[in-house]
């Protein structure tokens, strides 16, 4: 795939490859989400945890290697760079972020429970680094991610509001499903629970106007 500051790969790391890549993927989430940093070791032993829940995926887009030029040719290449990640994993009973959702929505909503969370794939993390958000690469790991999922649904959990993430979900068929709800131990922080059918709409649409295409899809 081309941006157009030069390709980018996608690769789907095994959750080996996953935990050893995390201190980067933890650098993207910071500068993404800048997150109080003493919360930084919680989130890395939870991305930890996911790692081994059933039918984890990954996918990391990469900026591959430089081959150097010019008078330090003979230096070693430039090493890949991460520029965005996501990761899921199939969502059951006993998950922490399963049980407080579904039992919240068996309160509200019912059949909306039973819809969407009989069989789901839960979209964990999608995170772009700053410098190189808006030119699809967030549209292309949540594709990736999602793609040839055995799940009926994809559910997740994102800031209420009008965001850029609420904007790509949205247009590849995520409704709200609780428009506001509040983790335990977060009461000021309202999210949106989201909920998709599988596979998701959108793949090959065109771009917002006014919006240039970073990049093309060459796979
Ligand atoms: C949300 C995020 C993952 C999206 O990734 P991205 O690479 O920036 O987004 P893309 O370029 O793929 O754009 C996807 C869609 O988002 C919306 N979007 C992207 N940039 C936008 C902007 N500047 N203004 C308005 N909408 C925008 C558009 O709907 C776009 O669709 P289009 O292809 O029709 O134009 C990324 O911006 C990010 O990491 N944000 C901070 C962390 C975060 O919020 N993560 C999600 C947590 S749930």
């Amino acid at each position: 795939m081309e941006t157009d500051t030069g390709p980018l790969d996608l690769w789907e790391p095994a959750p080996p490859a996953f935990v050893h890549a995390l201190p980067a993927l933890l650098e993207v989430y910071t500068a993404a989400m800048e997150p109080p940093a003493e919360q930084l070791p919680g989130r890395r032993t939870i991305m930890e945890q996911h790692a081994r829940h059933p039918r984890f995926k990954a996918v990391l887009a990469m900026q591959p290697a430089e081959d150097p030029v010019g008078p330090g040719a003979d230096a070693a290449p430039c090493p890949p760079r991460l520029a965005g990640f996501a990761y899921g994993f199939h969502g059951h009973r006993g998950q922490w972020w399963f049980d407080v959702v579904t039992e919240e929505l068996r309160r509200r909503d019912p059949a909306a429970e039973r819809r969407w969370f009989r069989d789901t794939f839960e979209v964990a993390e999608v995170h772009v680094h700053p410098g190189m958000q808006g030119r699809g690469i967030g549209r292309a790991l949540l594709e990736r991610l999602t793609a040839a999922r055995p799940e009926r649904a994809a559910v997740l959990s994102t800031r209420t509001g009008s965001t850029v993430a609420r904007r790509l979900y949205g247009s590849c068929g995520f409704v709200d499903v609780l428009p506001e709800f509040s983790f335990p131990g977060s009461p000021d922080q309202p999210f949106a629970i989201m909920a998709a059918r599988l596979p998701l709409r959108g793949r090959g649409r065109r771009r917002s106007a006014g919006r240039s295409r970073g990049w093309r899809w060459t796979g």
